[in-house]
């Protein structure tokens, strides 16, 4: 567990030191090669994180999906039972910004999607293990969501954040793929 945490603030440190130029070409090496996978090219409707840096860029992902016809379902924490859920997103106005600076749907604009109906969900985190293994925000949104969620998961990350091992606790779930400005990791 403190593991984990001087993971977090390593990676954090570690991941601010990149400008922004390289900001955007590994984000956008990360999303060309995101583009030729069969589950992205198969999913219908993504749920997917609105990034906030130093996480690989998702808004051009995001208009990626609108611009292929697909509908894209972005997360709405809810901090009472700390349960993830994702709603309909057509335009980036429909985003409010909540705490720390992240961006959220509006719900008085847009619509929950029901985990089953998501074929693929692009899961965040600031570490990830070669095994798939995963160290996100600390919330536990996501391992509480994964935990009932059987569709596809794949994860966007910066050679970087990955690294050979990290603590696992039993709660944690793997992703089934991770993507790299490099390289595509499939876990299964
Ligand atoms: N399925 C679950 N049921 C109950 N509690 C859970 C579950 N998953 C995670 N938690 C709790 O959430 C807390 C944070 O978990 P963890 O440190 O793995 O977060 P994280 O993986 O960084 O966050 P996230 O999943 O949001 O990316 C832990 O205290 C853990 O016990
Ligand atoms: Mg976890």
């Amino acid at each position: 567990m403190s593991d984990k945490i001087s993971i977090r603030a390593g990676m954090k440190q570690a991941l601010s030191k990149l400008s922004k130029p390289i900001y955007e070409d590994y984000s956008y090496k990360i999303a060309c090669r995101l583009y030729q996978e069969k589950v992205w090219n198969e999913a219908q409707v993504i749920g997917i994180t609105v990034s906030k840096p130093p996480e690989p860029d998702t808004y051009q992902i995001i208009r990626k999906a609108w611009e292929a016809g697909k509908q894209v379902a972005v997360p709405k924490c809810h901090s009472r039972d700390k349960q993830l859920t994702f709603r309909t997103l057509t335009e980036f106005s429909q985003l409010e910004s909540v705490f720390f600076g992240l961006y959220e749907p509006r719900e008085e604009m847009t619509n929950e999607v029901i985990a089953d109906r998501l074929d693929l969900v692009i899961v965040p985190g600031l570490a990830f293990s070669t095994d798939g293994f995963r160290i996100g925000f600390g919330g536990g949104y996501y391992d509480r969501f994964l935990s009932r969620y059987s569709g596809n998961t794949l994860s966007l990350a910066f050679n970087e954040q990955i690294m050979d091992e990290l603590p696992a606790e039993d709660h944690d779930i793997p992703v089934q793929c991770i993507i790299t400005p490099d390289r595509i990791l499939k876990i299964r």
